[in-house]
């Protein structure tokens, strides 16, 4: 008996494996954060791949990426939680749940942070200096290739301290290329809702080039997030504020790009039969807002990415457009919202006030 179980033992010591010398590569950053749940994800890299053309001198490394989560169940709406991975150095934070309607709240919105991370970096800090965020939304293009693991751990380490502090509600941009990392890293259907105090935020994935190979695909997928759309903006009508963020805009400054995205333009007259208060973009690497038919819609795309013009503001519904990098800071007091675009010396590019309105 003795010996059976100091055999069994001795077999098992070889064949377990010892704990792999993997790394934080990315996180901790929030998803999903819901009144009752939330889910704490940090990226591990668990090895790397050197590979180079045969005979040449020259080697890329890529390292191997996954996913480590905790989803918290059971929490308190309005609260501030503390967490920590034991051995994990690091690898602590905080964020805070949804409030009540009528409650206060804070929140970011920026996008568009690929190829330039000096540029990223600045805006980051600038964020950190002149904003205390609940929540972070993003539009999208964090990195220039989702599908190329060595941008990663660039993009998680600008925005360590940043996503420590508050949960992230991202929107998907054409750079992530519709890649598994990115569905891996932030745990989030292509498209998807939540709701925060007294504002609803339908997520949508407007990159429709990628969601399929065929044409037939794409179609079906835009009918199937329309119909979502419509029927998930109908059943908010009761919340004061109703936002709708996507990565591409449905107009444009940019002179090369203001038929870019007949999709998104065709999804105006549904915004306005939903008495949505504001639509919220990236792709376009600038500020702009317009307002039209009641309705506001901001571009926020410069996050890094190298800036583009502003040369050809349409008519008539142009509010301010500034090719300089920048974020948007949400300020709710329970009723109002006060808006300011802010780049990264701290100037105000724009201000206004939303005003909410259940229907
Ligand atoms: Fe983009």
């Amino acid at each position: 008996m003795t010996s059976s179980r100091t055999l069994t033992l001795l077999l098992l010591a070889g064949t377990v494996a010892l704990p792999a010398a993997d790394t934080v590569a990315g996180g901790p950053l929030v998803v999903n954060d819901n009144a009752r749940t939330a889910t704490v994800v940090w990226i591990v890299q668990t090895g790397e791949l050197s590979v180079k053309v045969q005979g040449a001198a020259e080697q890329k490394s890529a390292p191997a990426l996954h996913a480590e989560s905790v989803t918290l169940t059971g929490l308190r709406s309005g609260t501030v939680y503390e967490y920590s991975v034991p051995g994990r150095e690091g690898l602590t934070g905080s964020f805070k749940t949804p409030p009540a309607a009528g409650q206060p709240f804070e929140f970011v919105l920026y996008g568009d942070n690929r190829t330039r991370a000096d540029a990223h970096r600045k805006v980051i800090a600038a964020i950190l200096k002149n904003s205390k965020p609940d929540f972070i939304v993003q539009t999208g293009d964090m990195v220039e290739n989702g599908a190329d693991n060595s941008l990663w751990p660039i993009f998680f380490d600008i925005e360590r301290e940043l996503l420590r502090k508050a949960a992230i509600f991202p929107t998907v941009g054409n750079h992530e290329r519709n890649a598994r990392d990115y569905y891996e890293f932030f745990q989030q259907p292509a498209y998807y809702s939540f709701t925060w105090g007294n504002a609803h935020f339908c997520m949508l994935n407007s990159d429709i080039a990628n969601v399929a190979p065929s044409e037939v695909g794409r179609q079906a997928f835009w009918k199937e997030q329309t119909a979502w759309l419509e029927e998930d903006l109908k059943k908010n009508q009761s919340a004061a504020f109703r936002f709708v963020v996507a990565h591409h805009p449905p107009m444009s400054a940019v002179a090369s790009r203001q038929e870019a995205s007949p999709h998104m333009k065709a999804l105006i007259p549904l915004l306005e039969q939903m008495h949505v208060t504001a639509a919220l973009f990236g792709h376009d690497h600038n500020y702009q807002h317009y307002l039209k038919n009641g309705i506001h819609y901001l571009i926020s795309g410069g996050g890094g990415a190298p800036l583009y013009d502003v040369s050809k503001p349409p008519e008539g519904i142009t509010q301010k457009v500034v090719s300089t990098e920048n974020f948007i800071r949400f300020r709710c007091d329970g009723k109002a919202m006060h808006v300011e675009a802010i780049d990264t010396d701290g100037q105000k590019l724009d201000a206004f006030d939303l005003s909410g309105a259940a229907h």
